[in-house]
């Protein structure tokens, strides 16, 4: 018997990664057609036991082998921890339709689905950025170092402006609506590598990357006022001009550059990779008069594996 669901989207990253692991801010957003599930159930024997049976995986204490969902089993108890319900044995068994290793933000979209089912099912309260802060531990598991950007934003459940360490800022959007299609090149990339391997290039050349983090950051600031009182043809030139910069930095890739020219070719107004890169999705902003399924089917021609939208707009 299920006792209690938690559920959060998914995410992508609009500008500012990379640079947000540095201190600069970056700006990121729900996807709400995809999402993490969580079920949780009461067991008679104590201890936490975590499912996944779209991955056929399977760990409780002591299987910290799991690579993919042994963080999960940990987070659990640290939630039952601080509730004071360690002798409460629980059945966690998590869903999701976040496509694994692309930027859209599944291990922070089931760490958060699954604090929101705990919460649910013993019946307490924690705010948004409490999830957000538990949910940095598994997160920390996955990624080494991660900005905190995408628990961030999940557990907030809107689109934020996020400089790590400091409380994240809701986006305020004008007049204009934001259109963006988002697609997935199908290539696998683990963040935490990417993330080690841009780090290791600083090291080597301190003045080159800090300066195109730097310019990086400040995308997300002018992207920031657009969102406010522009329109999308601007927030194109902040995307196209930020996709540049991650080329820079090394992290795009030949099948991220093929969808990103595709969507461009076919009438994007600025299109960009999202995430670490070197593999996973890239975002397009749809013009004002173009239709985002088409945008959608021109980028699956591309080659793109799956594709996926969602809007910025204000009340
Ligand atoms: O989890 P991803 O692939 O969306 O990457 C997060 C973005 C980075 O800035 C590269 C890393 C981070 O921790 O913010």
């Amino acid at each position: 018997m299920v006792s209690a669901v938690g559920e959060a989207s998914g995410k992508i990253l609009l500008i500012g990664e990379h640079a947000v692991v540095y201190g600069h801010p970056a700006i990121a957003m729900p996807v709400r057609g995809v999402t993490a599930r969580a079920e949780v159930e009461f067991t008679r024997e104590a201890g936490v036991v975590v499912e996944a049976p779209d991955l056929g995986e399977r760990a409780g204490r002591g299987d910290g082998s799991s690579v993919r969902i042994g963080p999960f089993v940990r987070l659990a108890e640290s939630a039952l921890a601080l509730f004071g319900e360690q002798a409460q044995g629980v059945r966690i068994r998590l869903h999701s339709t976040i496509p694994i290793g692309c930027g859209m933000g599944s291990g922070a979209a089931v760490a958060v689905a699954l604090l929101r089912g705990i919460c649910s099912a013993f019946n307490r309260r924690l705010s948004a950025d409490q999830i957000a802060e538990l949910s940095m531990e598994s997160e920390r598991e996955f990624h080494g170092t991660p900005s905190g950007v995408d628990s961030a934003v999940i557990a907030r459940d809107e689109p934020v402006y996020f400089v790590k360490g400091k409380a994240p800022q809701p986006i305020t959007v004008g007049p204009c609506a934001f259109r963006f299609v988002i697609a997935d090149t199908g290539v696998e990339s683990p963040t935490i590598r990417v993330v080690q391997e841009v780090s290791a290039a600083r090291e080597r050349n301190r003045a080159k990357y800090d300066a195109i983090f730097w310019e990086v950051g400040s995308m997300a600031s002018v992207a920031r006022e657009i969102i406010r009182g522009g329109g999308p043809p601007e927030l194109g030139v902040c995307m196209n001009h930020s996709h540049a910069l991650l080329r820079q930095l090394g992290v795009s890739s030949p099948e991220l550059d093929r969808l990103i020219v595709a969507a461009l070719e076919k009438g994007a107004l600025g299109a960009k990779l999202s995430g670490a890169g070197r593999g996973g999705v890239m975002i397009a902003l749809v013009g004002d008069d173009a239709d985002e399924e088409r945008l959608a089917q021109e980028l699956r021609n591309a080659g793109a594996r799956s594709v996926f939208t969602t809007v910025l707009s204000g009340n």
